[in-house]
C-alpha cells in the first residue's frame, strides 16, 4: 500500500465510521475545515485527557489554566505577533493560484529562505521555479501575510471598532496569567503552567487532512526555570517526555525523529528549538516542538503592561524574571498520528480485515456488548452486563446485523474487546470475549467479567 493510498483509506474510514467529517458538506463544503464525529471526538478527548493526566494531574510542579480565545490586542503587540507572525505568500500570475513562497523554494531548490522576502522573489525568478499547478514561471513579488484572524468587538454598524484577534497559539494566555498563578498557587520554581485549547491561523495553504488547519487545538506548557538552572538537561528531559507521549498514542519508534532549528532559523531570543517530527504519508513533518524562549515573553509583557512579572525565590532571597522552556503539542496532529499508527489491513480467510489497533486507553470505545440476536432473553442479560460495565468502561451496545459484520465494524472503530452473549450464556452464565488484536476468543463467567477486563486495560 503506498503512503498516499493509506492516507486516502484513512480519510475514507474516518468519514464512514464517524471519526472525522468534512465540514459544512450540505453547503458544498468549507475548505480544509473538519468536524470530529462521535468516535473522533472520543479519540481526541482521550488524547487530551491522557496529556492532562500525564502533564498536569500527575505532576506537582505543573498547574493548568483555561484562558480566553480573545485577548487584549496589546498581548499580541507585545509578543510580536501583530507585526511578525507572518508567512511569505506569492501568486502565480498565470493560473492565479496562491502559495507559500518558502515552501515552494524549499521543495524546488532545496534551500531555506524563511523570513527573507526579497531574496525569495529573486530566487523564484532567477531559478525559473515552476508553478506546481500550471507549470508556468510567472510570479508576483513575494509579500508577507499576517496569520492572525481578526474580528471586531461591539460590532455595531457605523461605530468605530477595534480589531481583536483570535489567539494564534494558546501560550499567550499563559504568560499573561503568570502573575495570577504565582500569587494564588504557591508554586515553586521550576514550575509549569499548562493549557489545552483552540488556536486559529489564517494559513495560506491548509491541507493534508487534519495536519494543517486554520482552526486547531494545542496542548502547551510554559515551564518556568531559574536563569541559572542547568537548562540543557531539562531540555533533554522534555524532549524524551514528548517522544514518550507520541509513543503512548501509538507511534512506532522509527516514525519519530528530532530536528533542531539551525542558528539562522532560530528566533533571536531562543537558545534552542527542536521539532519532534513524525513520518506522515507526505514525509517527516513537525508534530510537536520544544523551545527555550529565555525571558523574552515575560519581559515583553512586563514592559508593555507596566506590571512586574517576576518570581521571588525565598530560599535564596532573590528576585528574577524566570526563563521558560515551551513544550508544545498539536492535538489534531496527535489524532492524525493515532489514526495513521493504528491502521492495518490483515488477510483473514481470504478477506481483508481493516483494524484500528489504537492503544487501549485511547480507543473511542473500549468494550462492545453484542448479543447474538435481538431475542428478549438475550437482551435482558446483555443490558444488565452493559449497565454494569459502562460505570467503569466506555461501552457500546449493538444488537443489529450479523455478528460478523458487527465484529468488522468494531475492528474498524478500534474497540479492544467485544463481548458476545449467546444462548449458551443463559445456561453457563458466561460470555465470549474477543480480542481485537489476536481475534482470540475466551469464555468468561459474567461474575468475573469486570475484574478480567480491569486486568486487560492495565
Ligand atoms: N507556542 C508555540 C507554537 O505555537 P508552533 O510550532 O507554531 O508553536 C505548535 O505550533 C504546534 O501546534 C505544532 O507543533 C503543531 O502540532 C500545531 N500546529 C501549528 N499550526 C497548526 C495548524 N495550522 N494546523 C494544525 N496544527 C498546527
Amino acid at each position: 500500500m503506498t503512503e498516499q493510498t493509506k492516507m486516502d483509506k484513512i480519510i475514507s474510514l474516518c468519514k464512514r465510521r464517524g471519526f472525522v467529517f468534512p465540514a459544512c458538506e450540505i453547503y458544498g463544503g468549507f475548505a480544509n475545515s473538519y468536524s470530529y464525529g462521535p468516535y473522533g471526538s472520543e479519540l481526541k478527548k482521550n488524547i487530551k485527557d491522557l496529556w492532562w493526566k500525564m502533564f498536569v494531574r500527575d505532576r506537582e510542579d505543573i498547574v493548568g489554566i483555561d484562558g480566553p480565545i480573545l485577548l487584549h490586542p496589546k498581548v499580541w503587540e507585545a509578543s510580536g505577533h501583530t507585526t511578525g507572525f507572518n508567512d511569505a505568500l506569492v501568486d502565480c500570475k498565470s493560473c492565479k493560484k496562491r502559495f507559500r513562497a518558502d515552501h515552494l523554494i524549499e521543495e524546488a531548490l532545496k534551500f531555506d529562505l524563511e523570513g527573507k522576502i526579497d531574496e525569495m522573489t529573486a530566487a523564484l525568478r532567477e531559478n525559473k521555479v515552476k508553478c506546481p499547478a500550471c507549470g508556468k514561471s510567472d510570479w508576483t513579488d513575494v509579500r508577507t501575510f499576517n496569520l492572525m484572524f481578526a474580528t471586531k468587538m461591539n460590532n455595531v454598524s457605523g461605530e468605530a471598532d477595534e480589531s481583536v484577534y483570535l489567539r494564534p497559539e494558546t501560550a499567550g494566555a499563559i504568560f499573561i496569567d503568570f502573575k495570577n498563578v504565582v500569587d494564588s498557587m504557591r508554586v515553586k520554581i521550576p514550575f509549569g503552567i499548562a493549557q489545552i485549547g483552540k488556536a486559529f491561523r489564517n494559513e495560506i495553504i491548509a491541507g493534508n487532512f487534519i495536519f494543517r488547519l486554520r482552526e486547531f487545538e494545542q496542548m502547551e506548557i510554559e515551564y518556568f526555570i531559574s536563569p541559572e538552572e542547568n537548562w540543557e538537561s531539562l531540555f533533554e528531559d522534555w524532549l524524551n517526555k514528548q517522544e514518550n507521549f507520541v509513543k503512548m498514542i501509538g507511534a512506532k519508534e522509527d516514525d519519530i525523529r528530532r530536528s533542531e532549528h539551525s542558528a539562522e532559523k532560530l528566533s533571536h531570543y531562543s537558545k534552542k528549538t527542536v521539532d519532534i517530527q513524525y513520518n506522515f504519508p507526505f514525509g517527516f513533518q513537525e508534530l510537536y516542538g520544544l523551545a527555550h524562549r529565555g525571558d523574552f515573553d515575560l519581559t515583553a509583557h512586563s514592559e508593555a503592561s507596566g506590571e512586574k512579572l517576576e518570581y521571588f525565590d525565598q530560599e535564596n532571597n532573590k528576585r528574577f524574571v524566570p526563563h521558560v522552556l515551551e513544550p508544545t503539542f498539536g492535538v489534531d496532529r496527535s489524532v492524525l498520528v493515532a489514526l495513521l499508527s493504528a491502521y492495518s489491513e490483515e488477510e483473514v480467510n481470504g478477506e481483508t480485515r481493516v483494524v484500528m489497533h489504537f492503544p487501549k486507553n485511547i480507543a473511542p470505545v473500549q468494550i462492545a456488548i453484542l448479543p447474538l440476536s435481538k431475542k428478549a432473553e438475550l437482551s435482558a442479560v446483555s443490558r444488565e452486563i452493559f449497565e454494569k460495565l459502562k460505570e467503569r468502561f466506555v461501552c457500546e451496545y449493538d444488537e443489529t446485523q450479523s455478528i460478523g459484520k458487527r465484529y468488522r465494524r468494531q475492528d474498524e472503530i478500534g474497540t479492544p474487546y467485544c463481548l458476545t452473549i449467546d444462548f449458551d450464556s443463559l445456561e453457563d452464565n458466561a460470555v465470549t470475549v474477543r480480542d481485537r488484536d489476536t481475534m482470540e476468543q475466551e469464555r468468561i463467567k459474567v461474575g468475573e467479567l469486570e475484574s478480567y477486563l480491569v486486568e486487560k486495560f492495565k
